[in-house]
């Protein structure tokens, strides 16, 4: 059903013009999520149905601000949301809600602090330098860089959480992750069409010993930090042992501590790396960008990796990356449930009603945005002139992702090495298709040839 993009526009999907049943909703949402948005939630503010259940599909800045800031009390994160995540994150800051949400979003805020998300840094360079030699190896032929990617974000995200646990076994981690996500998404979709509880969900079923094993390792990683003191400097594991709510001066124990480490890696890496995926996409498709990016990087960097203190100098690479998180949001569809009666856009919403942000549609909103599939990282030069709630891929208001600073740092690091020190091009009839199953993955991976500069 993907009609194959006019060749002066990046890869997308062909959004659906025709109503669909419930079984064909089934059968497109189980390969790709965004099946399920109608091509007019391009052209509207606001769409909305019934498939088992009331939902409405909000495009409409005016109404994405009272839904997560000035009202965000009455619209709490869906059902959806919290079933599919809570076997692996329990409780913690992505999920839970009201005072339990609040002191853990308080004593977790000071460790993603701009101070403290530069200490965290070199941590970033170190992975780019060691992405870019694994990349090296492979010039001259095509690479893979969507798995590229996925290995540096994710050395990132345990070297700045469990950095240097013995009992801390990476790979294992990671491949319990990977099983997780892959099993429990494509179930999702039972829960947005609302079947009842006791239909089984076969992700959930399977998950258990592979989540108990991640658990208990980094459990044991946790003690033992507790009993060797923090690092030089604190990683995020000694910033969250740190960490009290100033308010209630409550401080996290053990399990809540894990969860949410687990949560930043859940939530952190894949989404990261999928963002620096699609840019390099991205660059590949334009390479008068590219070029331009390269005069950029090149022009600072010489032979170096970037650090912390190059961003400021490195204003055209931050555009690409907002471009990027613009054309493929990683979290392109946000889920709420209406707890009270409303109006959006004008439009009736009733308690219980499913209330969803298709960010992917919001960012390709002709209303919202000119030319909209059209890769142009220059609308971002000016990012005043952006309207704040036209453009989410970090969502907003008080449950605005913690970590989005933490992110794009590392984004612009890793994406102004590679680009200073490599050409990337496209590999004909391998582009890639943006598929939503949790996050938005470039399906066939971001397959690119790869020369040395
Ligand atoms: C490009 C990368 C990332 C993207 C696109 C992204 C996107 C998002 C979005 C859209 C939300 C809000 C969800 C909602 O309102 O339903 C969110 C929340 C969150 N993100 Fe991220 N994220 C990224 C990276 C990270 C990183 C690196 C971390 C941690 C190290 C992180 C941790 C979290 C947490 C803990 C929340 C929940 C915050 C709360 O509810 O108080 N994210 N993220």
């Amino acid at each position: 059903m993907d009609i194959p993009p006019p060749s002066d526009l990046p890869a997308r999907v062909a959004l659906v013009t025709a109503p669909m049943g419930v079984w064909g909703s089934f059968r497109t949402a189980r390969r790709n999520l965004l099946g399920l948005i109608p091509e007019i939630a391009t052209r509207q503010p606001i769409v909305s149905g019934r498939t088992g259940k009331r939902w409405h599909m909000v495009m409409d800045p005016e109404a994405n601000r009272r839904i997560l800031k000035d009202a965000v009390e009455d619209y709490p994160k869906s059902d959806v949301t919290k079933l599919i995540l809570a076997p692996a994150i329990g409780q913690s800051l992505f999920i839970a809600e009201g005072q339990h949400w609040h002191w853990q979003r308080r004593a977790a805020a000071p460790a993603f602090s701009p101070r403290n998300v530069q200490a965290l840094a070199p941590v970033m360079t170190a992975a780019a330098e060691r992405a870019a030699g694994r990349i090296a190896a492979q010039a001259g032929r095509a690479a893979d860089l969507h798995q590229e990617m996925v290995a540096a974000t994710f050395e990132v995200i345990s070297d700045v959480t469990f950095s240097g646990s013995e009992a801390f076994d990476r790979a294992a981690v990671h491949r319990a992750i990977d099983a997780y996500i892959a099993q429990t998404a494509r179930v999702s979709f039972l829960d947005i069409v609302g079947a009842p509880m006791w239909v089984p969900r076969p992700g959930r079923l399977t998950s258990g010993p592979a989540m108990r094993e991640m658990k208990r390792v980094a459990d044991m990683a946790i003690e033992g930090r507790r009993q060797s003191g923090p690092r030089h400097p604190p990683d995020l594991l000694d910033l969250l042992l740190d960490g009290e709510d100033p308010e209630t001066r409550r401080r996290m124990n053990t399990a809540e501590l894990r969860d949410n480490l687990l949560t930043f890696i859940v939530a952190g890496h894949e989404t990261t790396a999928l963002t620096l995926a699609w840019a390099l996409y991205l660059l590949a498709f334009d390479e008068g960008v590219q070029d331009r990016a390269r005069t950029e990087a090149a022009g600072i960097l010489g032979d170096r990796a970037a650090t912390a203190a190059d961003l400021p100098a490195l204003p055209y690479l931050r555009q690409i990356v907002d471009e990027s998180l613009r054309l493929y949001p990683p979290a392109a569809f946000l889920s709420r449930t209406a707890r009270k009666p409303d109006r959006l856009c004008g439009r009736e919403v009733r308690p219980g009603d499913t209330v969803m942000l298709p960010i992917y549609a919001l960012h390709r909103n002709h209303l919202l945005w000119r030319d909209p599939d059209r890769f142009d990282p220059s609308r971002f030069a000016d990012a005043r002139a952006i309207d704040r709630f036209a453009y989410l891929p970090f969502g907003a208001g008080p449950r605005i992702c913690i970590g989005a600073s933490f992110a794009l740092q590392e984004a612009v690091i890793i994406l102004a090495t590679l680009v200073a020190r490599f050409r990337f091009r496209r590999v004909p009839g391998r582009t890639p298709d943006p598929v939503l199953i949790l996050t938005l993955r470039p399906e066939g991976g971001v397959w690119l040839e790869v020369e040395r500069i």
